[in-house]
């Protein structure tokens, strides 16, 4: 079986799975009105029967537990009334003082003819349960039950580093987390209070997640014509890509009032809860994805350097030999040439103008102070999704069903994060304001757009790695896991969506061999199989465009340089002495600097920036001079 087939089977396996887990969980009940939610807990059946018998006796009360509870509940009795045990979870206890003013302002804004008639109450305690009733007197209060998570369910368990994506020694699944009933009644709103702990950590946090989940699903499953409205109470911003700030109706200090989209809610709560499964559309195949064509664009950022003009220009060239025949577009800062601007416009890329944005964090000058201006592709509001892609790799097999997917679905990168290289994202101003709401706020691990986003979408979905294959191998791989990568590289046709050139690129190197392989940091990166692969694409493009990847004389510099030490070294891959054949070593594109070997000589002794040698622009090329 080849891989392909393999990796389709694997999404059929998964698609069935998904359907058989949809039965599953159905253990809770719901009653509307006052009643609590019952269930028995083995460990605690003694006490259990003891509280039941006060209960029964010392208050008298007759709807405490739903009678149908027993028989959903056999195996696992319990009597449980959260308030009563006076042990309620520390997980999902907010101290936030209620501002019932402000409460009461953010429903003003609800339209006149909105009227409250069934009210949805989770995770407040008695008095403001109260509080609410005298609120809506002429409404049914439905008090919310829900199970807490299991402890032993962590933000590591719903988002591992890594997960079987082949299904070679396990089928990956996640941890499941109890579910709120669906009441026997209207609910016309939904109102929840979320804590907001961990400081630094807020946003993955399990008892938050759990919560607004729950409440999604709730919202997401009441059926009929009717909005419905999801309120929050918390400190911090609700999940911006589960709750967006296109469906905000109200907000004032720590009350959310949402009317969400309830088509794409469900679509979301569809996916696994996080990245321990792969999130791609059930049943979806790459023929057959076919929507909204003028309002989906693949998009890439060039900022501060043109250094990556020439791997934009093969990534398009790339996309359409895929097949694809969506819009590109690229964002570009005025320090990119009008002349490098036209080759990026031949390739196909429609070219926006934007401001950098500064990360108020990083040091003057840093290699990392512009990154933030990522967050402008949020601006591209002209379309509802953007694949963005990274401007040095390659599509080897079209993504366009991945449009099908929501913000954020990446692949996943270390620890609980994902990688911004490929990403799925869906424009808005607002979420754009909310990105630069927290720039002063929000640190990122490393200084880059990468660990911001992760702070801020933290609940993200997993698409297969080969949608975003690294070029890399890393220090632990044996001997088997290396070939498999070579045989990945380049299997014809393709089985990997996506390559990503890390290290050298490879239009920085000669075209004779992959150059990381001659510094010794930079091994791990090197592939001659991947680098051909890349040459392969950039000989299919017109001649003109080729022009965009030529070497300027400092680079052929380092790049002899390398090799000189490569051959000092004498490092056993022994690629330092291949004859260079390349043809653009002869080619100089920046007189009067073409004398790299003269360069070499002093190299190490002289500090060379990129000023001294001042790229020459030719004029800008006309689309008239040739077509793709
Ligand atoms: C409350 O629920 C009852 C029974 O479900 C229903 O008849 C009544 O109209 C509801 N009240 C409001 C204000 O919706
Ligand atoms: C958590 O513990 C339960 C048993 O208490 C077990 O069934 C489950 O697999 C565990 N989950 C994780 C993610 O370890
Ligand atoms: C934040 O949470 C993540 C995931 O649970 C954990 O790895 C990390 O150590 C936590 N950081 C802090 C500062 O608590
Ligand atoms: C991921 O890797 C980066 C650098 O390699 C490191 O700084 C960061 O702490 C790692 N994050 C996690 C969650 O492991
Ligand atoms: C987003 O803002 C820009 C101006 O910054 C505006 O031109 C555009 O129409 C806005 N988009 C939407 C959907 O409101
Ligand atoms: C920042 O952007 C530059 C140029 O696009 C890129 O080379 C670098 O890897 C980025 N750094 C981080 C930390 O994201
Ligand atoms: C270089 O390495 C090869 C083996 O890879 C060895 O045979 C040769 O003697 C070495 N040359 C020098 C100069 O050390
Ligand atoms: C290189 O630059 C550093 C700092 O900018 C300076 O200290 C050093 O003397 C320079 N070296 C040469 C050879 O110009």
């Amino acid at each position: 079986m080849d891989n392909r087939q393999r990796i389709d089977d694997a999404y059929k396996r998964k698609l069935k799975r998904n359907k058989v887990k949809s039965v599953e969980n159905r253990f809770h009940f719901f009653s509307a009105g006052k009643s609590r939610k019952c269930k028995l807990n083995p460990l605690k059946i003694i006490l259990a029967i003891i509280i039941l018998v006060s209960i029964v006796t010392f208050l008298l009360s007759p709807t405490i537990c739903h009678k149908n509870s027993i028989s959903h509940t056999v195996s696992r009795p319990r009597f449980v009334n959260r308030w009563m045990w006076g042990g309620s979870d520390p997980r999902y206890i907010s101290n936030l003082e209620m501002n019932w003013d402000e409460i009461l302002r953010v429903l003003k804004k609800l339209p006149e003819n909105n009227k409250i008639g069934g009210v949805g109450l989770l995770n407040f305690n008695e008095n403001e349960i109260n509080r609410w009733e005298q609120f809506f007197p002429t409404a049914n209060h439905s008090i919310l039950h829900l199970d807490y998570a299991e402890k032993n369910v962590t933000w590591e368990t719903l988002y591992p580093e890594w997960i079987d994506e082949e299904q070679e020694e396990e089928i990956p699944s996640c941890p499941s987390l109890p579910k709120l009933e669906v009441p026997r009644q209207r609910l016309d709103l939904i109102a929840v209070k979320l804590p907001c702990r961990n400081e630094g950590n807020w946003s993955r946090d399990i008892a938050r997640l759990h919560l607004q989940i729950s409440a999604a699903t709730l919202a997401a499953s009441c059926k009929g014509n009717y909005p419905v409205h999801l309120l929050f109470v918390t400190k911090c911003f609700p999940i911006p890509n589960l709750f967006t700030c296109k469906d905000l109706v109200a907000h004032e200090g720590n009350t959310w009032l949402y009317k969400p989209n309830m088509n794409s809610l469900r679509e979301k709560l569809q996916l696994p809860i996080g990245s321990c499964e792969l999130a791609l559309p059930l049943g979806v195949k790459e023929q057959d994805y076919r929507a909204k064509k003028q309002r989906e664009a693949y998009a890439t950022i060039l900022h501060s350097a043109h250094v990556y003009v020439c791997g934009a220009i093969a990534a398009a060239q790339s996309i359409r030999m895929a097949g694809s025949t969506r819009d590109f577009v690229i964002l570009v800062d005025e320090t990119i040439s009008e002349y490098h601007r036209s080759g990026l416009a031949l390739a196909g890329w429609k070219i926006r103008t934007i401001q950098r944005i500064r990360n108020p964090k990083a040091e003057k000058d840093a290699y990392n102070e512009w990154n933030y201006s990522k967050f402008r592709l949020w601006q591209l509001t002209d379309y509802d999704k953007i694949i963005f892609i990274d401007a040095d790799l390659l599509i080897l097999r079209n993504i366009d069903f991945l449009f099908g997917m929501p913000e954020i679905s990446a692949t996943g990168n270390n620890g609980t994060l994902f990688n911004s290289g490929v990403m799925v994202i869906e424009p808005s101003n607002c979420t754009f304001q909310l990105l630069m709401d927290h720039i002063n706020e929000i640190e990122s691990y490393n200084g880059g757009d990468q660990g911001y986003l992760n702070e801020i979408f933290t609940w993200w979905h997993r698409i297969p790695k080969h949608m975003n294959f690294l070029k890399h191998f890393w220090f632990g791989d044996d001997d088997v896991v290396k070939q498999k990568k070579i045989r990945l590289f380049e299997e014809e046709p393709p089985v990997l969506y996506v390559l990503h050139y890390l290290g050298y690129k490879p239009w920085l190197c000669f075209r004779d061999y992959d150059c990381n392989w001659n510094v010794d940091i930079l091994q791990e990166f090197a592939s001659d199989v991947a680098h051909k692969r890349w040459w392969n694409v950039h000989d299919s493009m017109p001649e003109k465009l080729q022009e965009f990847c030529l070497l300027r004389s400092k680079q052929k510099a380092q790049l002899e340089w390398d090799r000189k030490e490569a051959e000092k070294g004498n490092y056993s891959d022994r690629h330092w002495g291949i004859r260079i054949q390349d043809r653009r070593i002869k080619k100089c594109i920046d007189p009067p600097y073409c004398s790299w070997k003269g360069m070499l000589k002093h190299w190490g002794e002289n500090n060379w920036t990129d000023d001294a040698f001042p790229i020459s622009t030719p004029p800008a090329r006309t689309t008239a001079s040739f077509s793709l």
